[in-house]
């Protein structure tokens, strides 16, 4: 997706229902409608909204599915995802960074979506594997080269987006297991923190 491409209904009301404010710190509050990225502590940010707006459109999120947010930081993103996919669905966010996830985990509170979770990275693995598989994987932070431990967490079918050397990647899964890569636009991330 280009930034000039639509930005699907459902990922609107979804930013309507879960407003950026509630996932920053208060200082930054004020500046929740300014569409770039804002810092949340630690070397991180809140993403930008137009690109989560373009990620999650591409991600095509759907009621009752599976989803891994990957580097879900302030937890908008997992909120945002768990709006998409209702109660019937389940949204598991994994962050890195320990002293992001009470932060999160009580922003996301607010929003009473039982449905949704905020985990701790294990030293060394990339994603949730014990929980795999997912139908859709959204990732926050920038790889690269397409990240394999992840690809082994979706299912078939299933989609992936995630931005790979300042490239944003969608990776299809059909249903017998074959992948199909489409390389879109140009976008800056904050690295993600894996060995692979
Ligand atoms: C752009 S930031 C946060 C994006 C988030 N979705 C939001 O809007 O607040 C990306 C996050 O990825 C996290 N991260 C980097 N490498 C990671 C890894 N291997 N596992 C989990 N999180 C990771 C960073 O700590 C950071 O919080």
């Amino acid at each position: 997706m280009t930034r000039g491409q639509q930005i699907s209904a459902e990922v609107r009301a979804a930013l309507r229902s879960v407003p950026r404010e509630g996932f920053l710190p208060a200082e930054l509050r004020p500046f929740a409608a300014e569409d770039r990225p804002l810092p949340i502590g630690h070397g991180q940010t809140n993403s930008q909204p137009t690109t989560v707006a373009h990620m999650l459109t591409l991600l095509d999120a759907q009621p009752g599915e599976r989803i891994l947010d990957v580097g879900c930081g302030s937890g908008w993103t997992t909120g945002l995802l768990g709006h998409l996919v209702g109660r019937t669905g389940t949204v598991r966010g994994v962050e890195l960074i320990d002293e992001l996830i009470d932060p999160a985990r009580r922003s996301l509170a607010l929003l009473s979506q039982g449905w949704v979770s905020v985990e701790a990275a294990a030293a060394g693995v990339l994603g949730l594997p014990e929980h795999a598989p997912f139908d859709k994987i959204l990732v926050s932070a920038q790889a690269h080269r397409l990240p394999a431990p992840l690809l082994e967490q979706l299912a078939a079918p299933g989609r992936m987006v995630v931005p790979v050397s300042e490239r944003m990647m969608v990776v299809d899964r059909d249903g017998a297991g074959h992948d199909t890569v489409r390389r879109l636009g140009t976008y800056s991330f904050v690295p993600l923190i894996w060995q692979g």
